[in-house]
């Protein structure tokens, strides 16, 4: 396995090092002394105009970091990314989510395959399939037309199309809903078919094994709702005959393991692939976005392919001392590994990215959470900070507080568009307008902060004038959009993948595979009889688990 550069040891490294020893945080005076810096680090990458100016970074600092991801050949490593080259080494893959959005007659041969021909030819089956369920021509089994798509999936097979779904709820047609299942607690089914008339569900099943726990739990139990609730109500007889064809009329599935989805009972006709060489968490632009085809329509996802692919672009090509993936990734570097931040919030100022930082969390936390190195040494640096967040303003009211008084540093992303998708008003006062300037103010006040003579100019009591200073030089990444767009979106996910590659490779690390869950889920496979009753399987736990699975064995009623 090849051995990756140890970043600890280039140049860049020992430069940024000094650099940092020696570096007093004062953006004040930084904006004071230069008042081009606003204009000098700000970029443009697609759409997004991303303002790197109140990061804690001078000239010198972002050269070194430009050259640190150089020299461990980060620009390289993009490249062999983007060639479709077997750089997920511990399962011997290729990464080519980027192929997903190439524009239908480029060519990109892996393994003597073109794979874009292949990426088109699954999307011209899900945009067929979804016009014929958008326009009525597919129909439920008694022949009403389907409103509600259900989606069942967990990680990357749920965060990203619920996460686009909600980002994009504009878009969604009218007379047309998607609920997602995840969770295998019975509740998340339970509560997720709640009021669904069953005659005009689809369930789209989407796992990339099809082998996952939860999503095969979930689907039967649907597959029971449903069967169910149509015998139930006289829809069909209940004939082993009808329900197979209901099963074939509400059932389709999205999955790289098409022979398993055929045993599941799903006809092979109705389920869409993709390969191993799309991540789970970063197949949202895969089959995986079915109940986005469908709920948004075919256009609709078609642009938002077409943003993916344009910050592709823009990271395949610009240089690297204004690639804006590139130089949020080694951002994150400086922060992490420098100034040992632990953390990053990621705030975006429109309640339609709600569930951007979940998403955001499957993407960067099971890419980067790693320990060793791809040849299986142990990582030389902190790796995969926490990545964490919620909307704007409400966050602002939780927990701002700790980013700006409190004793940890915390890099933060504040994501807003120029227009909003409801331009509404409070009398006169445009409502978007007030939500921007507190997006604005913001990163304001954490760059600026307040200062204890500002503070008694106020008229403040001495004994509060500590409690009431503001220290600022609190890092802030500003990223606007002129609205939320399906390509917008599409942008702003590239933008985030490609961060976290970035961040990856500086590390030597494979952010490509997900080994750290799979203990926990044999474990569970393991301790399943001991909490049905078995005493010899409970007999086998450690003490704590005994205990704890006593606990339940002795409450359950
Ligand atoms: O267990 C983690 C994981 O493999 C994720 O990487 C993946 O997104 C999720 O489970 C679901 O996997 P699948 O799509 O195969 O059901």
């Amino acid at each position: 396995m090849q051995t990756p550069v140890d970043p600890t040891k280039t140049e860049a490294w020992h430069k940024l090092s000094a650099l940092h020893d020696a570096f007093v945080p004062d953006l004040r005076g930084a904006f004071d002394a230069d008042p081009q810096r606003a204009e000098k680090y700000s970029f443009t990458a697609a759409e997004l105009f991303v303002d790197l100016s109140k990061n804690l970074i001078d000239g010198a600092v972002l050269k070194a970091l430009v050259d640190l991801a150089d020299e461990v050949g980060v620009p390289a490593h993009r490249d062999a990314m983007f060639a479709g080259e077997r750089i997920n080494v511990t399962e011997n893959r290729s990464v080519l989510h980027t192929a997903l959005r190439r524009p239908k007659g480029d060519v990109l041969e892996v393994d003597g395959v073109n794979v874009v021909e292949q990426v088109h030819e699954v999307l011209d089956a899900m945009y067929a399939f979804a016009d014929r369920v958008r326009s009525g021509e597919w129909v439920g089994v008694t022949g009403k037309k389907i409103t509600t798509v259900i989606n069942i999936g967990i990680g990357g097979s749920d965060l990203g199309p619920v996460m686009v779904y909600e980002a994009l709820k504009p878009y969604v047609e009218p007379g047309l809903e998607a609920r997602f299942i995840s969770n295998i607690d019975p509740t998340d089914v339970a509560e997720t078919t709640k009021g669904v008339d069953p005659e005009t569900a689809l369930f789209i099943v989407a796992s990339k094994t099809f082998t996952t726990l939860e999503t095969l739990t979930n689907a039967r139990m649907a597959r029971e709702w449903l069967l169910d609730a149509l015998t139930e109500s006289g829809a069909i007889d209940g004939s082993e005959a009808q329900r197979a064809d209901a099963v074939s009329k509400h059932f389709v599935a999205v999955s790289t393991a098409l022979d398993k989805v055929e045993a599941f009972g799903i006809d092979p006709a109705n389920a869409f692939g993709f390969w191993n060489w799309v991540g789970g968490r970063y197949s949202v632009d895969s089959a995986v976005g079915l109940p986005l085809v469908i709920t948004l329509g075919p256009d609709n996802f078609q642009n938002l392919l077409e943003g993916f692919h344009a910050m592709d672009e823009h990271f395949a090509t610009a240089p690297s001392a204004q690639n804006v993936p590139l130089l949020m990734g080694m951002l994150n570097i400086w922060y992490v590994n420098f100034f040992k931040a632990t953390s990053h919030a990621v705030l975006p100022y429109s309640q339609y990215l709600h569930r951007f930082a979940a998403y955001l969390q499957q993407l960067t936390m099971e890419s980067n959470g790693k320990g060793v190195r791809l040849d299986g040494s142990p990582v030389v640096t902190e790796t995969g900070e926490v990545f964490w967040g919620e909307p704007g303003t409400n966050g602002q009211h939780a927990f701002y507080q700790l980013i700006h008084q409190g004793t940890q540093l915390i890099p933060c992303d504040f994501i807003a568009v120029a227009n909003p998708a409801h331009p509404l008003k409070d009398g006169d006062a445009d409502v978007h307008e007030l939500f921007l300037a507190n997006f604005f103010a913001q990163t304001k006040a954490l760059a600026f902060g307040k200062t204890a003579d500002e503070v008694r100019a106020e008229g403040t009591a001495e004994e509060i004038v500590p409690a009431r200073v503001f220290v600022g030089n609190r890092p802030t990444t500003s990223i606007m959009a002129p609205a939320l767009t399906p390509s917008v979106v599409g942008q702003l996910i590239a933008l985030y993948e490609h961060i976290t590659f970035v961040q990856g490779s500086v590390w030597g690390i494979d952010s490509f595979d997900q080994w750290g869950v799979e203990l926990g889920k044999q474990l569970a496979l393991q301790i399943a009889p001991a909490v049905a009753g078995d005493a010899a399987a409970l007999e086998a736990q450690d003490g704590s688990t005994k205990s704890l699975v006593g606990y339940y064995l002795a409450h359950r009623v």
